[in-house]
């Protein structure tokens, strides 16, 4: 097996090696990522559809048609995760595909793909884990106005209602949203990702329908799905840290948090919206009119779970009057800010950090901060990792092999984090590598490889890297080798 590159292995030998007993090994994919089949089996165009087949919006022009062509090869790839030997396989539905143009009755041919997709894995002891959006809003729905209309939240509801009736005894565990943030504001806000709006206070609005979305879809999943069955929704809590520990720099921080993560945890998970967010972004929207009576007690509702994606954490400061745009914050280059009513804060690289081919600092502590961070401001919520991975520039060796030190030592890193979080009382119920394979990267198109197993979008031939069998060995062992021998 591949040894770790010593300038980029953990800096910690972790002694209890052991994960929880129960702790599940997953892996996640999304519907527009890999299905393809765009237009086939009924399914009709998402934001998603629309906005990769409109120029210049994502790298060399690449779309979601045929992507990683999953649509065609799902029991091969359910044949793939059982070699891996993965516990769970989190994967999301195309709205467009089983109810097309998001109104009225479902389609069956739709339906039974992700039927079959779930026997497939049932029948090879995978725990399917379903999430209802990953981003991909039947287009019909954004022409009628999108997320900034409170009546996108009453159609989501229904697409709840369709799936909880299609897949509900079969699947145990359901996500409503995947990073609503991104929807909101990388969707309405700087307009980097579909529908591709620049519109602060739509962004600002889209938020708040998102959550109600989730909160109307949690009733529905409760009423419908069987006793024991677990609710979650997954979110991309930002890891904020102020550059210096000036109060200028705290209070940027502040902002971000607020704008970035409480306004979802705030009314999730409090049934409130915080007051410093409203106070920031008062003068882009009127919250007493947006809110309207009963939908915190909605969006409250408890979740069984809460979902928590990392990737790398996020520093930021107040620039001195005057200085330039530094807006490094990751998420895509745009003269539109997606931080609504902070628009002047700066987002910087964090030094001396090895960095992935997203340019998105390495650094697993920031998991083991978030992590903490959930647990203190709301002990005893379980926790699962629902996505943490990296690209990097693989390639194929002239022996067929693709070897990925550097994600072994990224995986090996992030999951000795996720061990001491446990081990210091979070927790943490299970870990969810992205991505099972390459995949299409949103803005980024394929240019950006995130999978442990490598796909050779000429041939679709899928060749998993050392990263997917070290992944595998940790499963097996239930713990962490030691970072010499990985
Ligand atoms: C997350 C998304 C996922 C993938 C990773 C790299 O924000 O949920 O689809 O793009 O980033």
């Amino acid at each position: 097996m591949t040894a770790v590159r010593p300038d980029i292995a953990p800096q910690w030998a972790p002694e209890a090696t052991d994960f929880p007993t129960g702790f599940v090994w997953g892996a996640a994919t999304a519907a527009y990522q890999i299905e393809g089949a765009a237009a086939e089996g009924g399914r009709t165009p998402s934001i998603w559809d629309t906005f990769s087949h409109t120029a210049g919006k994502v790298r060399n022009g690449d779309t979601g048609d045929i992507a990683a062509d999953h649509y065609h090869r799902y029991r091969d790839d359910v044949q793939l995760m059982k070699q891996l030997g993965l516990k769970a396989y989190r994967f999301s539905v195309s709205w467009s595909r089983v109810q097309p143009t998001g109104r009225g009755p479902a389609v069956e041919r739709g339906l039974d793909f992700y039927r079959k997709l779930v026997d497939e894995l049932l029948e090879a002891g995978i725990t399917p884990v379903a999430t209802l959006y990953h981003w991909d809003l039947p287009q019909e729905l954004e022409d009628a106005g999108g997320w900034p209309q409170r009546v996108t939240a009453d159609r989501f509801a229904d697409y709840a209602a369709i799936m909880a009736g299609a897949l509900g005894d079969r699947v145990g565990m359901w996500t409503t949203f995947n990073e609503p943030w991104c929807s909101a504001f990388l969707g309405y806000g700087s307009g980097v990702h579909a529908p591709g709006r620049t519109e602060a206070s739509s962004a600002l609005r889209a938020a708040h329908h998102l959550n109600l979305a989730h909160g109307r879809a949690m009733e529905v999943l409760r009423g419908q799905l069987p006793a024991g069955t677990q609710t979650s929704v997954t979110l991309n809590l930002h890891q904020v840290r102020p550059l210096t520990d000036s109060a200028a720099d705290a209070d940027a921080a502040r902002r971000i948090d607020a704008v970035g993560n409480r306004v979802f945890t705030g009314p999730m998970l409090r049934g409130e919206y915080p007051e410093d967010l409203i106070a920031d972004t008062s003068h882009l929207v009127d919250w007493s009119k947006l809110v309207h009576d009963g939908d915190l007690a909605a969006i409250s509702r408890p979740v069984d779970v809460l979902g928590i994606n990392y990737y790398t954490p996020t520093l930021v400061s107040t620039p001195a009057e005057g200085a330039g745009d530094s807006r490094n914050d990751g998420h895509g280059a745009s003269d539109y800010s997606p931080w609504p009513g902070s628009e002047h804060v700066a987002f910087h690289l964090a030094e001396g950090k090895q960095r992935t081919a997203m340019n998105w600092a390495i650094d697993p502590n920031g998991l083991y901060n978030l992590l903490m961070d959930v647990t203190r401001d709301h002990p005893g919520l379980p926790l699962m990792v629902t996505e943490n991975g990296a690209a990097f520039d693989d390639y194929v060796s002239p022996e067929g092999r693709v070897e990925d030190p550097e994600r072994i030592a990224y995986l090996h890193g992030h999951l000795a984090a996720v061990q001491r979080a446990v081990a210091d009382g979070a927790d943490v119920r299970g870990y969810f590598l992205w991505s099972l394979m390459d995949n299409f990267e949103w803005g980024y198109g394929y240019s950006k490889r995130f999978g442990a197993v490598y796909v050779d979008y000429a041939s679709q031939r899928r060749i998993p890297k050392a990263s997917a069998h070290w992944y595998s060995d940790v499963i097996r062992r239930h713990a962490l080798p030691p970072a010499d021998h990985s």
